[in-house]
């Protein structure tokens, strides 16, 4: 049997309706601030991605060649995408601009419980405003549409200037090593390179950074950085917002993008996967021929956040099942036409079985049927049957249909 490939799913009917609804939430929220939704290429010129990542990235992407003989791959993340549209499409746009998407990515990783190959993320970028201020926005909108996918999560926010202050005689390489291990919370890797460069007292300052929780603390570890007033109001606002937060400067990110603000979020039920969102501030447009531009935004794992909802169940719609015989066949569609005029979701009972089949395939997809025989066709009617407390009457088409609407409405 072919099999789909690796890292892959399937959605049934079920699950995309679960998909699209949290959808719909997300959308509807993040609209209520003022973002408008983008659409970017689904692969890009691989040079988007390894520009500020280095050839190192292609490994974990979908690159390949087309038949013309371009460099592409297929979009890992957004945020480049979105900076480069930017650049190419909307440098005149008044500032700030707030833009969402809600799009598949791909990345060649190892799958497991919440990590895919293909998977959807849906996030914000909001370019071109500079200040603490935007910076909260963005926390405040991760938080808005997190409680409203339902899920139990804890937001940990952070900056980078302490991190890259206490690493700054650190060469450059060395510094993003360093940095991807206390990403990791791997503090031996930490060490072992800074050992190597001969910087072992740092790794104690690193590691007490990573694991403080109070701002004051922080800068004391730090000692007096330029961004640490900068750091402090975005905090306030945050206080001021009553989002709540746990205070992380051990994050670093995984991106090589982020200069200020970083944060992610981490939900119950998922495992080791349990990062259902991340982000921070950025620059990137320059590198896309633009000016630099000051850029904020995160993406959340939208597959994560379905994981992590697990059974929480959606408000089932009431659905009508469709029997007919006979000549009644022929008025089968005609009546499932007045159900879902009325809004009401409608199944018609495609199968050419007799009546008792019929009936027991209804009663395991519906809450109503609305049968159609030889009698109701000679007299006009309906025999509407809810199958939730037994009841039935014969009635005009019309009369069901209020019914229905009626009784889905209680
Ligand atoms: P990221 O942390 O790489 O950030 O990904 C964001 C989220 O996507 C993760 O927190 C995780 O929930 C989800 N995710 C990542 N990889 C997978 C996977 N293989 N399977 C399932 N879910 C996954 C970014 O991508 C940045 N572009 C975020 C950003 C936007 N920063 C600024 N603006």
């Amino acid at each position: 049997m072919l099999q789909r490939p690796r890292g892959t799913r399937d959605f049934l009917p079920e699950e995309m309706k679960q998909r699209r609804e949290i959808e719909g939430i997300l959308r509807e929220r993040v609209e209520r601030f003022g973002y408008g939704e983008v659409v970017t290429p689904t692969f890009e010129h691989l040079e988007l991605f390894t520009m500020k990542s280095g050839e190192g990235i292609v490994q974990e992407l979908y690159a390949f060649e087309d038949k013309g003989g371009r460099a592409l791959a297929l979009r890992p993340e957004v945020t480049a995408a979105v900076l480069r549209m930017y650049v190419n499409e909307a440098r005149m746009l008044a500032k700030p601009l707030r833009w969402y998407y809600l799009t598949n990515c791909f990345r060649y990783e190892r799958p497991q419980k919440g990590r895919y190959r293909e998977f959807w993320q849906f996030g914000i970028e909001q370019i071109g405003a500079d200040s603490p201020l935007a910076d909260a926005e963005v926390i405040v909108v991760a938080d808005d549409l997190l409680r409203g996918a339902g899920i139990s999560f804890e937001l940990h926010v952070g900056h980078l200037a302490p991190m890259k202050h206490l690493l700054g005689a650190v060469d450059g390489t060395e510094q993003r090593r360093v940095m991807a291990c206390l990403d990791k919370r791997d503090f031996a890797g930490a060490k072992a390179c800074l050992a190597e460069q001969g910087r072992d007292s740092l790794a104690e300052d690193l590691i007490a950074l990573a694991g403080c929780r109070s701002l004051p603390e922080i800068f004391e570890i730090s000692g007096p950085i330029p961004e640490q007033s900068r750091i402090e109001q975005m905090f306030q606002y945050l206080d001021a917002s009553g989002v709540p937060y746990v205070v992380n400067f051990g994050i670093a990110r995984g991106l090589d993008y982020y200069t200020g603000m970083v944060f992610e979020g981490f939900a119950e039920n998922l495992g080791a996967e349990n990062q259902v969102i991340g982000g921070g501030s950025y620059r990137l447009a320059h590198l896309f021929g633009g000016e630099d531009v000051p850029s904020c935004g995160f993406a959340i794992g939208f597959d994560r956040v379905m994981v992590a909802r697990g059974g929480v169940p959606l408000e089932k719609p009431l659905t009508v099942g469709i029997v007919s015989l006979g000549r009644g066949r022929l008025q089968a569609f005609n009546a499932a036409r007045a159900f879902r005029d009325a809004g009401i979701r409608t199944e018609v009972e495609l199968a050419e079985k007799g009546i008792g089949a019929q009936l027991a395939h209804a009663s395991r997809t519906a809450d109503f049927v609305a049968l159609i025989g030889e009698q109701e066709v000679e007299r006009g009617t309906v025999t509407l049957k809810n199958l939730l407390s037994g009841e039935q009457r014969e009635c005009l088409l019309a009369e069901a249909v209020l019914e229905v609407k009626a009784f889905g409405s209680r």
